[in-house]
């Protein structure tokens, strides 16, 4: 891993073992992109790359008539001068002019990575990376620019994001303020986004690019199960197994854009960062802003390749504190079990058999505080019901602790109901224009979190009951997106600062729990997958998947979210039949099968299943206590789409190729068909493996492939729905 500096031409080059990134400052004086893909050898000058028009063309001025910055790459395209694409950033100065041309100033490399403050962002040591910092200035506006880009030792990864800084004395606007631009040299690609909506998130979805815009976004205020804000640029050719791909992600749980623009020179853009709808940021005179953090990675192997250096990168360089490559505890959550209607009593004697099973984490939610009952009363009164618990947080979490199991709670601290104490207190302190009606969803409104006060206080209020009780894990959950987004707090040129202000709100609260509380173990939720993205990661190590529970649907909603997020952070759990939003009778067998493949759990009763299952769901948690370290930090491989064919199998690998554990499920019976077979991953060719008595070389596994017949009798059939089976394999 280098970067280096060429003094004569002008020009940088960020290399790894896997790939380069090369920068030019181009005639005009901007940021120019040269190359970005799998490494090449480095040379003095290849501005051979620049394209100059043989006539005069657009130019900003005189020297640089040939050059026109629409005909050539950009590092982050600037509005108004000779780009025509969708530009990164704009800047409105005092005049109202919003044309700007940052050009180079000075730069620095150094080892490891700077934080951003307030924003979640992968670090690293200095010798895990180095960063360029390259200054630019528009004299004009009085404003300087800092573009930042990290290479890893590691990993085939770029991390960007940009700083403004108002050096002058009038106040600017800036009114987009995008994280990255990439622009690739030609346009045969297609766009990997993952869509959805409650209970059916993350299905990837393939658009074909072309000239014009595909764009994915959140205006919801949280970055929401519509778009995930993940995107896959790829070779219409690659698949999980070759191919050439760039991954987009990004480290923010707001409102985002992400876009692919082809423009008529046939130059690919990719953009990406908060969404510019309702965004302008105010700069005074001597502010900064930064943008959050866009981490891209580029593979030449197929998205598996890619899936696993975000995996590997989200787990060493992004989950931070006690929890970060830990295996994480088994959990029983009763919400399933009991919803809102439970008491000390109830909740101990599912816990009790709980302990009986093996688990080891039992967790509380919704229901405990205020007067919540049902979902229209209670949000923001965060202080124990006493009829349901009569000791408090405190005397339950002991008797829990007592039995021999962890302990956590639910919370939505960014919520209020207008049935509480807290909204007849502060009416004041909702996201809310003053006279307008404000939109219900759930029965409730969002806290006004770009207020430091409410923060503050929902804090205080907080840490009352985690510091009494003996508290090991908190689920965040975040139940309705912004609507009527206006803020007491800012004046009128400052409501386009309320989405991001309230984001940055929500991260404070999180960093103040984990600096009172650094051993608690955060999920994040919202309404199940609808804030399921990398900024949540680096406060919050796992998050609850989805409100959908159905093991086949969960083949669907897991497989989509290993693309973009590591495996153990992939709240997963069995839960009852009929399954509650899908109806769907599965064994349990099969419920285990899909869900030992992320942190794993029970969100039911286990008093309420027969005395077989019972056994069964011992031997469930024997299993995951004996192999979770592989299947929550192995190398994971999608071996078939669950969305293209109605048998799905995946599978993890350790590190030394030495272990594997494999997957396979039938979503829906064939009558009359052959079974096939199904290639695995990862091995290594001339080892020896041992699967279910059998000897097998790792080239066979992986380019004969294992017949599925061979499974009928362990469980699995291609005539029978949603049968399974979870094999293990060993090196001999
Ligand atoms: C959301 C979550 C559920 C549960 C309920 C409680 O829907 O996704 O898991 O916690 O809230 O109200």
């Amino acid at each position: 891993m280098n970067i280096i500096w060429k003094k004569t031409s002008r020009q940088f080059h960020l290399y790894n073992d896997r790939i380069s990134y090369i920068i030019a400052v181009a005639p005009s004086g901007e940021l120019s992109n040269i190359y970005f893909g799998k490494r090449i050898h480095d040379r003095e000058d290849f501005s051979y790359v620049i394209f100059r028009m043989g006539m005069p063309n657009i130019a900003v001025d005189a020297d640089t008539e040939t050059y026109s910055m629409e005909l050539n790459r950009q590092e982050y395209p600037s509005f108004g001068t000779t780009d025509f694409g969708t530009s990164a950033f704009e800047v409105e100065t005092s005049n109202g002019s919003c044309v700007s041309s940052f050009v180079y100033k000075s730069h620095s490399i150094f080892s490891g990575k700077r934080a951003i403050p307030g924003l979640p962002a992968t670090y690293a040591s200095d010798s895990e990376a180095k960063t360029l910092e390259v200054e630019l200035v528009d004299e004009q506006a009085q404003m300087t620019l800092l573009l930042s880009y990290t290479i890893f030792e590691k990993y085939p990864v770029i991390a960007r994001h940009a700083r403004f800084i108002n050096a002058g004395n009038a106040d600017v606007k800036l009114t987009k303020a995008l994280s990255c631009c990439i622009d690739l040299p030609d346009q045969d690609y297609e766009m990997v986004q993952f869509t959805g909506a409650w209970a059916r998130e993350r299905v990837p979805e393939i658009r074909k690019i072309t000239r014009g815009t595909v764009s994915i976004e959140s205006k919801r205020g949280i970055s929401s199960a519509d778009f995930n804000p993940f995107m896959i640029i790829k070779r219409p050719g690659t698949d999980d197994f070759a191919g050439d791909a760039y991954g987009f992600s990004f480290v923010y749980s707001g409102n985002f854009l992400g876009m692919a623009q082809g423009n008529t020179y046939g130059r690919l853009r990719i953009l990406m960062g908060i969404n510019p709808e309702r965004f302008t940021w105010l700069l005074r005179a001597g502010d900064t802003f930064e943008t959050p953090e866009v981490v891209i990675a580029h593979t030449d192997r197929g998205l598996n390749d890619l899936s696993q250096t975000y995996h590997r990168l989200y787990n060493n360089n992004l989950v931070r504190g006690r929890w970060k490559n830990q295996t994480r505890p088994i959990l029983n959550n009763n919400w399933e079990a009991t919803f809102m209607d439970f008491t000390e009593e109830s909740i101990l004697k599912i816990a009790a058999k709980a302990k009986e099973a093996g688990v080891e984490l039992f967790v509380l939610d919704d229901g405990w505080f205020g007067e919540r009952n049902d979902d229209f009363a209670g949000l923001g009164d965060w202080v124990e019901n006493p009829r349901k618990l009569p000791q408090g947080m405190a005397g339950l979490s002991r008797k829990i602790e007592a039995m021999g199991l962890k302990f956590g709670f639910w919370i939505e601290p960014e919520m209020v109901n207008p049935n509480s104490n807290l909204y007849r207190r502060h009416p004041e302190w909702v996201l809310a224009v003053p006279g307008r009606k404000s939109s219900l969803g759930r029965h409730q409104l969002v806290l006004d979190f770009s207020r430091e006060e409410v923060v503050d206080y929902i804090f205080g209020m907080l840490y009352k009951v985690i510091n009494g009780a003996s508290i090991s894990y908190i689920k965040w959950d975040m139940n309705r997106p912004l609507t009527e987004v206006f803020s007491t707090g800012c004046s009128a040129n400052e409501q386009g600062m309320v989405y991001h202000k309230y984001i940055l709100g929500v991260y404070r609260l999180y960093s103040k729990l984990i600096e009172a509380f650094p051993d608690i173990l955060f999920e994040s939720c919202s309404s199940g997958g609808n804030r399921f993205d990398a900024g949540m990661l680096y406060y919050a190590p796992q998050a609850w998947c989805s409100d959908n529970t159905d093991a086949i649907d969960r083949l669907r909603i897991q497989y989509g979210s290993s693309y973009g997020y590591p495996i153990v952070s992939i709240g997963s759990h069995v839960s009852a039949v009929p399954n509650q939003q899908t109806g769907r009778r599965v064994s349990i067998a099969t419920r285990a099968n899909v869900a030992y493949f992320g942190t794993f759990g029970y969100e039911l009763d286990l008093n309420e299943i027969s005395p077989g299952e019972f056994e069964e769901v011992k031997a469930q948690i024997e299993f995951m206590k004996q192999h979770r370290q592989l299947l929550q930090y192995g190398d994971f491989y999608r071996l078939r789409s669950p969305f293209e064919t109605d048998q799905t199998a995946w599978m993890v690998v350790s590190e030394d190729k030495k272990k594997a554990i494999v997957g396979f499920y039938c979503m829906k019976s064939n009558v009359n068909t052959l079974p096939g077979s199904i290639r695995l991953a990862g091995l290594d060719g001339d080892t020896l493996y041992r699967m279910e008595g059998v000897e097998y070389y790792g080239d066979e596994l992986m380019n004969m492939g294992i017949t599925l017949s061979q499974f009928y009798k362990k469980g699995f059939t291609i005539s029978e729905d949603y049968s399974s089976f979870v094999t293990v394999i060993d090196a001999i």
